[in-house]
């Protein structure tokens, strides 16, 4: 049996999600433990390909290490049916309209301003995807954020990569940042697993600010 986790803890188990956009079902596996291996445990795989249905249901039967999301959930019945399929947490790159914290699996909703925030944490969240961050203001924008909502921790993803992730991460209201960087797609195409696990190794090594929750330490 897989326990439930709560967002805090998926969030709090490596510095960097991997956004995935699967195109192959047949590579969700050996992608996943590729990833595994380097230390990124909380995998994101995009609704974006006919294939990502399958691939969450391939990685949540086979990879015993991997905590399998589903990403690009926009709607209460995606929710419903990723976790179906054997989600264990959903991404959304906005608020989803209706839907609260309460539901099938653990939900971080996307936000961008300060507005939506407050509708969220109204929704009983209160922990988001900062989307897209890069573009909405980035590490100014979660500084900015910090000080009237104290409350909030944030995943920000969106145009971050290697060079940019330590500037996120020294963030206190930053749990961690997603991030396609991780599985290039020319990597996946090619079955090079070995470049993705040292990208994920060095992925999983960088430093946070924030501490872990109780839980996990
Ligand atoms: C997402 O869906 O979260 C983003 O598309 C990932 O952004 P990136 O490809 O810039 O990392």
């Amino acid at each position: 049996m897989t326990l439930p986790m709560t967002v805090d803890h998926i969030l709090a188990l490596a510095p960097v999600v991997p956004v995935l956009i699967i195109e192959d079902a047949a590579d969700a596996i050996p992608l996943a433990r590729a990833l595994t291996r380097g230390g990124l445990f909380a995998l994101e795989v995009t609704l974006r390909t006919p294939a990502a249905l399958e691939a969450i249901r391939a990685i949540a039967g086979e990879v015993e290490d991997a905590v399998v999301g589903a990403g690009t959930v926009t709607s209460a019945a995606a929710r419903q049916a990723v976790a179906n399929a054997g989600a264990r947490f959903a991404v959304s790159p906005g608020l989803i309209a209706g839907e609260r914290i309460e539901g099938p699996i653990p939900l971080l909703p996307g936000i961008a301003t300060a507005t939506e925030l407050m509708a969220g944490l109204d929704h009983g969240f209160t922990a988001f995807k900062l989307f897209p961050a890069s573009v909405v203001g980035g590490v100014s924008l979660l500084k900015a954020l910090a000080s009237p909502f104290p409350q909030a921790v944030f995943c920000p993803t969106g145009g971050i990569d290697a060079a940019k992730a330590p500037d996120y991460l020294k963030e206190p209201n930053v749990a961690c940042i997603g991030g396609s960087w991780v599985a290039p797609r020319d990597a996946v195409a090619a079955g090079d697993w070995d470049r993705i696990t040292e990208l994920a190794r060095a992925a999983a090594a960088l430093p946070r600010a924030r501490p872990a929750p109780a839980i996990l330490t």
